[in-house]
């Protein structure tokens, strides 16, 4: 019964993926992802160890924390204890050593608030990298190296939060506020760490890029229709594994890397369990219907159906025919030290093996909630729908507030100003390496009343 039903998954799969590759010209395939092996666990709990777990087991400790933010009096998390006063993005965890330490957690870059309310899961398209936060990571270092007797457990729970972020702080900056960098400090974590032991050198092992590639954040309520993760597709296998990445800023061992890897099964089954905001304002639902048939013509074959029977076609669109900024994937052959250290890393390792498999393309993301996840395309590099579904009007340096972020719910993005030239760290220059907006021209031959229609059906998604 069991092989029954596998085999009409696989025949409903190779029929779907038929279907969708037929209409591509001879030669420029996309490539279809195969799905892998993921394991099962309880979402509930999953979220729980999200918001109050010990993935990191080493931060600022936390009597030291409030000395440099405010406390948190709105508490979205509704935390309780030692959590209570700490910013969404941070968890009080304890040492291996017993003091109490506050470290990050993944809402730095997975959450953002909107209109008022904390949305676990959408990517943060506001964070701030063009601060260099060396100069902290040195005054808390010296701060803690100077206490003594019971206090001088505190530098020793500290110690491997701030040797990381004094390594990585320096040479993670970016030139303009919003965009992300999570590739280029993973590249950092592992080039600090012996590929099967884990074990922290202070020295870099692998030779660095020489720039800082930005990306946008990936939605987390997308993961589940995906066969692979990441822009590029290039997460395979355990899913779970990648999630557990984080915990190479301070891990000590491969048994502590175990310890935190059990409880990525249930975190997996969380994100799997988030469902996309709904577009809160009304839709006119007799645009949106045309939307959808102009939908069916020209953007399924990539993007999927949704509704009843949604079909995700999972896959990847390869450089020829997607045309957006190359330089994410392009990294990956030009500096394939990166690659080849998680392909022989401890992260391969075991019953539940992730591996890289680079490609040079994007993944057609599936595009649920595509409405509030602006800005658009991999790099961010495009404020608002209509933009990108008409790529001459796209612009080239534009400015969007940080401080009281602005949102058009009509062409569903970000408000914006249109610039001249490249301004301060508010600016998107789309003419920096890794920032372009060319490509994805697949809007570009619909009238401006069939491109209206269609952006009134991605509402609904
Ligand atoms: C410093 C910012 C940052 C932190 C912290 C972070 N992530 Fe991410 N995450 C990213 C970025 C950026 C991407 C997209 C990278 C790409 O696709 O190339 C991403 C991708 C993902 C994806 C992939 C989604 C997809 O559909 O491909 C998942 C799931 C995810 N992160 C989960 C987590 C979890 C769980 C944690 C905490 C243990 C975490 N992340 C911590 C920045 C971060
Ligand atoms: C040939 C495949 C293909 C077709 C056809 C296609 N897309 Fe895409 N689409 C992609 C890929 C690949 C990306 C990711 C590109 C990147 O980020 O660089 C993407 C990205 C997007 C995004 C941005 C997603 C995000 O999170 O930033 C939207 C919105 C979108 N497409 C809508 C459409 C619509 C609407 C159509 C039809 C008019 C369409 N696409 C046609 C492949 C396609």
């Amino acid at each position: 019964m069991k092989k029954l039903s596998a085999l009409i998954v696989i025949v409903i799969s190779c029929t779907a993926f038929i279907m969708v590759t037929d209409k591509f010209k001879e030669g420029d395939k996309p490539e279809f992802i195969e799905p892998s092996k993921q394991r099962t666990g309880d979402a509930v709990k999953g979220f729980d160890y999200l918001i109050t777990g010990d993935y990191l087991k080493s931060g600022i400790p936390y009597s030291l924390f409030f000395m440099g933010l405010t406390k948190d009096t709105i508490n979205f998390l509704q935390r309780s204890g030692n959590n209570k006063n700490i910013p969404y993005a941070f968890t009080a965890v304890k040492a291996p050593n017993g003091e109490l330490v506050v470290a990050p957690n993944c809402l730095q870059c997975h959450a953002q608030v909107f209109d008022g309310k904390l949305i676990v899961g959408l990517g943060n398209s506001l964070s701030d990298y063009t601060i260099n936060r060396e100069g902290a990571a040195l005054f808390a270092e010296k701060f803690l190296k100077n206490l003594t007797g019971e206090n001088a457990k505190k530098y020793e729970a500290a110690k491997n939060f701030i040797r990381s972020i004094k390594a990585i702080s320096p040479l993670l900056i970016t030139s303009t506020k919003g965009v992300n960098l999570a590739d280029a400090l993973a590249a950092l974590l592992v080039s600090h760490r012996n590929p099967q032991t884990l074990e922290w050198s202070e020295t870099n092992l692998l030779t660095l890029p020489s720039e800082i590639i930005p990306t946008d954040v990936v939605a987390w309520w997308l993961l589940k229709k995906k066969n692979a993760m990441f822009y590029n597709g290039f997460g395979r296998g355990d899913f779970g594994r990648f999630l557990m990445a984080s915990n190479l800023l301070t891990v000590t061992d491969t048994s502590e890397a175990k310890e935190v890897d059990s409880h990525f099964n249930d975190v997996l089954a969380y994100i799997n369990s988030i469902q996309a905001p709904k577009f809160p304002k009304p839709v006119n639902e007799s645009l949106a219907a045309e939307g959808k048939n102009i939908f069916s013509i020209t953007c399924k074959k990539c993007h999927g159906t949704y509704g009843e029977g949604a079909i995700y076609p999972n896959l990847l669109i390869p450089e020829n025919i997607i045309k957006t900024d190359s330089a994410l994937y392009t990294s990956n052959y030009s500096n394939p030290q990166f690659v080849n250290w998680f392909n022989q890393s401890w992260f391969t390792s075991g019953d539940h093996p992730a591996k890289l498999v680079p490609y040079r393309g994007y993944i057609a993301p599936p595009l649920d909630g595509i409405w509030i996840t602006a800005p658009y395309l991999h790099n961010g590099s495009v404020p608002d729908l209509e933009t990108l579904l008409n790529s001459k009007k796209r612009p080239k340096y534009w400015q969007r507030n940080f401080t009281a972020p602005s949102y058009n719910y009509d062409i569903p993005g970000y408000n914006y100003e249109t610039k001249n030239a490249p301004g301060n760290s508010e600016v998107y220059n789309t003419t920096l390496k890794g920032f372009s907006n060319e490509g994805h021209y697949f809007g570009d031959k619909l009238s401006d009343a069939e491109r209206r229609s269609v952006i009134e059906y991605l509402k609904t998604l």
